[in-house]
């Protein structure tokens, strides 16, 4: 596998694919108004009890999470679901849309074949990942980009990022093994970011609010930052091939 082209794994909830873009459904359920909150309570919810469940030393699915996630935003907004609404939510939530800026990114991707090699690194299942590149109307096109979906969820991983191990797990199943500055995460999720670079990756964080890097945790570990920050994933992209940001 050693080719000498740049390895780029793609996070993919808050990344690619808009955890946001859900209100829509939920729209359809608890009205407009509730919709956005439920939306940014879901995913709250969901990666607090990913970092819960890990301190714990247990582990349930990232679908498992996800349905309890929806499940306790939904009941802290004083709307009720049933379960036939969940099923539909979780279904729905194979096909969320994806940033504005995705498809300029992975058409890049895509011209610098000769010189990328492109994964998608999630804490979903292999059916959540592999369902949202085939749902996804707007990922479906480049499915056949991605060499692997890399997911937490396989063999002797089973913890959620920013556990080392998912990292570790990602180099390995990549083909770096010992050469872990040769792989790049993009991410848009700040604790990715952090866990990416502590693993001895190199990172690049999408600022999409433009306020400047200001988690802080890697300060308190001592000097850990984004290797590059971009505003959106295809200026991320051409940064890494230009080789600008590298260390
Ligand atoms: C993922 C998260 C971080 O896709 O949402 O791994």
């Amino acid at each position: 596998m050693a080719t000498g082209r740049i390895v780029i794994a793609f996070d993919l909830y808050g990344t690619l694919l808009s955890t946001e873009s859900i209100a829509v459904e939920l729209a359809k359920l608890f009205g407009d108004d509730n919709a956005k909150p439920i939306a940014a309570l879901w995913r709250r919810y969901q990666l607090e009890y990913t970092w819960r469940i890990n301190s714990m030393g247990i582990y349930r699915s990232f679908s498992q999470i996800t349905r309890g996630a929806l499940q306790h935003a939904v009941a802290e907004s004083g709307c009720t679901l049933s379960s036939d609404g969940s099923d539909k939510l979780m279904k729905a939530y194979d096909a969320l849309r994806v940033f504005c800026e995705i498809p300029a990114a992975l058409d890049l991707v895509r011209e610098s074949s000769q010189a990328v090699e492109a994964y998608v690194f999630s804490n979903g299942t292999d059916d959540m990942v592999s369902a949202s590149i085939a749902t996804s109307p707007d990922l479906k096109p480049y499915a056949e980009l991605f060499l692997g979906l890399v997911t937490v969820d396989s063999g002797d991983v089973r913890v959620f990022k920013p556990h080392r191990k998912t990292y570790e797990h990602l180099v390995r199943a990549v083909g770096k093994e010992g050469q872990a500055g040769h792989v790049w995460v993009i991410t848009a999720n700040p604790f990715d970011v952090i866990g990416a670079k502590a693993a001895g990756l190199q990172s690049a964080w999408i600022d999409r609010a433009g306020k400047g890097w200001v988690d802080r945790l890697g300060d308190v570990i001592g000097g850990i930052r984004p290797t590059l920050v971009a505003s959106g994933v295809d200026e991320a992209v051409k940064a890494i091939i230009q080789g600008q940001g590298s260390s």
